[in-house]
């Protein structure tokens, strides 16, 4: 009987699909790297993105700017698009980590938020808040995101 209930709990556990401190770790060290690529020459800000999909994989993302200011790319869409670039649009997003070189307080922007949410409406991202190191749910960060009925 303990045993029956101690695999229950390991299902449920894993169903929750929490990010553990290792796949946070792999994540922040991924947005740290490719946050070195970023094309910012207008704001000399760069920012770096890294997102963990459900099957475990992950991938990176830089800000990447235009001359025409509009067309500039964050960095959590640049991760975003590249992921369903090679897998396609069934993917889902379990974590976003994102940094940038000035270590000062960024959240997504509300574009990325509404980005993230179409394809991790249970996404957790940790970012660097106002009162340090944060993590939040995506619907923290985007209540009542858009979805097409
Ligand atoms: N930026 C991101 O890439 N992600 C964020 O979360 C906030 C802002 C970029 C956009 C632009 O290239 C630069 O940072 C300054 O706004």
């Amino acid at each position: 009987m303990a045993v029956q209930f101690a695999v229950l709990e390991t299902v449920l556990i894993m169903s929750k699909k929490t990010v553990g401190a290792d796949e946070q770790a792999k994540l922040l060290r991924a947005a740290k790297k490719v946050m070195k690529n970023a094309h910012a020459p207008y704001s000399k800000f760069r920012v770096g993105a890294a997102i963990l999909l459900s099957n475990g994989k992950i991938f990176a993302g830089c800000n990447v700017e235009n001359a025409s200011y509009g067309m500039s790319n964050c960095a959590e869409r640049t991760a975003i698009f590249s992921a369903v670039a090679q897998l396609g649009p069934r993917i889902e997003v379990r974590a976003v980590s994102v940094v940038n070189d000035h270590g000062v307080p960024c959240s997504p922007c509300g574009a990325c938020r509404q980005v993230i949410y179409e394809f991790g409406p249970d996404a957790t991202v940790f970012f660097q808040g106002t009162k340090g190191p944060t993590q939040a749910h995506i619907t923290e960060l985007l209540p009542e995101g858009f979805r097409l009925q």
